[in-house]
């Protein structure tokens, strides 16, 4: 059995008793967050672009664990040159590590590091742990490829920006979970910041509605799968 822990915005964590894989890790200057870099011990630190709500603390906490951060070519060289541990991927393409499989997906987004400097192109994050296939989208529009990405690995839990202004909104976000089809669709990125206050049991409500199951998790609430 495995846990899945919303920690706020893009930020999730994966126990399995085994790994544990963090996933966009902004925690430090994050006003929702309730946990610190340090309370983590990541095997694994997912990174799906370059800004800072989403880099966040993965490169101090690759260095305090010892864990690997996996992220674009230009994102890892980043953290490379840091002295953090760091495995490149890009989009479209997975590899089989020692928790489960991930694959880097297209995101319509940008990837400037907090400094302006170039990280690469944005991507989601499609993650097989434990026979369970997930599919973090990172920040991104809504677009019709999504379909492929669940037409071709049927995705059990959507984890889903739906915080507008620099995403998609809730209205895309709903059209999101039409065309990937989850078994389950939690929504992110929403809140943290006066501009993308949005709310998430509308966004719940209606992808109940078309028919989909939906869940707003609370912060540090888990789900087990
Ligand atoms: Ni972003
Ligand atoms: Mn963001």
């Amino acid at each position: 059995m495995a846990k899945l822990t919303y920690l706020s915005h893009s930020a999730w964590l994966i126990e399995n008793g085994r790994y544990t894989i963090a996933i966009d890790p902004f925690l430090e200057g994050n006003p929702l967050a309730q946990t610190k870099p340090d309370e983590i011990t990541a095997d694994f630190i997912v990174v799906t672009h370059a800004h800072g709500d989403h880099l966040g603390d993965a490169i101090p906490m690759a260095k305090a664990s010892g864990g690997t951060i996996i992220s674009n070519f230009e994102i890892v060289n980043y953290c490379s040159a840091q002295g953090a541990t760091a495995h490149p991927l890009h989009i479209g393409g997975g590899r089989d590590f020692p928790f489960g499989r991930v694959k880097l997906t297209p995101a319509w987004h940008g990837s400037s590091f907090p400094d302006g400097s170039y990280g690469g192109t944005p991507a989601g994050c499609l993650m097989h742990i434990d026979g369970k296939t997930i599919y973090h989208t990172g920040d991104t529009g809504l677009f019709l490829d999504m379909q492929l990405i669940g037409e071709m690995d049927p995705v059990d839990i959507l984890l889903v920006n739906i915080g507008d202004n620099f995403t998609m909104g809730i209205r895309d976000a709903v059209k999101a979970v039409d065309l990937v089809k989850p078994k389950l669709a939690i929504p992110m990125h929403y809140k943290t910041f006066d501009v993308i206050d949005v709310d998430p049991d509308e966004f719940a409500t209606k992808v109940r509605a078309s028919g989909r199951d939906a869940r707003v998790l609370g912060i540090n609430e888990s789900i087990e799968f």
